[in-house]
């Protein structure tokens, strides 16, 4: 039997959309959350949610499933031990707010055990959906902005030096999402995007890791 131990009640600046849709993007997480994932791996998802493979930065393997509500005000998000027992489950409903505002508020689910101290387990997830949310807030931020501004936004370009001296035109704003390209060329030219980390070729704009054509060179 699952009890809740806490929650945590937060007003973003952003419209449940973004909010639906950061939750959505498993991509980002060992990126924007570097505290807490190293990598993530999928198995499965869609417009309703995903089912993936989480590596915590402690170490701790276990397997991560996300169910959006059918209003889309709302998810599941629920962990889940090796042998598939449910391990802890975050439920998080959203009211939306004037303008580019909701406000999201999240309780917290674990198995019930004997002399579990659920004020320092409600404490512990409290915390950690804060901190995620901190970081999840600028991205959904830079996604309205990238939503309305579009195409203008993608061919604003800024120059990056290559070791060899050599300079290059890149985009302001990464072609996967929009969001900003806030990274410099390595000694290869390689510029790693901090929201997801696809990379990409100074030189060329072609994204390297592949997963999606990389940015048009205007000049
Ligand atoms: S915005 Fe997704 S990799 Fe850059
Ligand atoms: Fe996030």
């Amino acid at each position: 039997m699952m009890i809740e131990v806490g929650e945590l009640t937060r007003e973003v600046g952003a419209t449940a959309a973004r909010a639906i849709e950061d939750e959505l993007d498993w991509e980002h997480l060992p990126h924007v959350h570097a505290f807490a994932f190293a990598s993530v791996t999928l198995n499965r998802a869609d417009r309703n949610g995903w089912d993936a493979n989480v590596l915590l930065r402690d170490g701790q393997a276990m397997r991560m499933t996300v169910v959006i509500d059918p209003d889309r005000m709302g998810y599941i998000n629920a962990t889940f031990d090796a042998d598939g027992t449910e391990n802890g489950r975050t439920v998080c409903r959203i009211t939306a707010g004037q303008g580019d505002h909701c406000t999201m508020r999240l309780r917290f689910f674990v198995p019930d055990r004997p002399n579990l101290d659920n004020a320092a387990v409600g404490k512990f997830y409290s915390d950690m959906w804060g901190r995620l949310i901190d970081e999840d807030e600028p991205k959904m931020i830079h996604r309205t902005r990238a939503l309305k501004e579009g195409a203008r936004l993608h061919k604003e370009r800024r120059q990056v030096t290559l070791a060899d001296g050599t300079v290059r035109d890149v985009p302001l704003v990464c072609p996967h999402q929009g969001l900003p390209l806030d990274c410099e060329p390595d000694s290869d030219g390689v510029m790693i995007c901090p929201w997801h980390g696809y990379r990409f070729d100074a030189r060329t704009g072609r994204c390297l890791s592949g997963q999606i054509k990389g940015w048009k060179q205007l000049t």
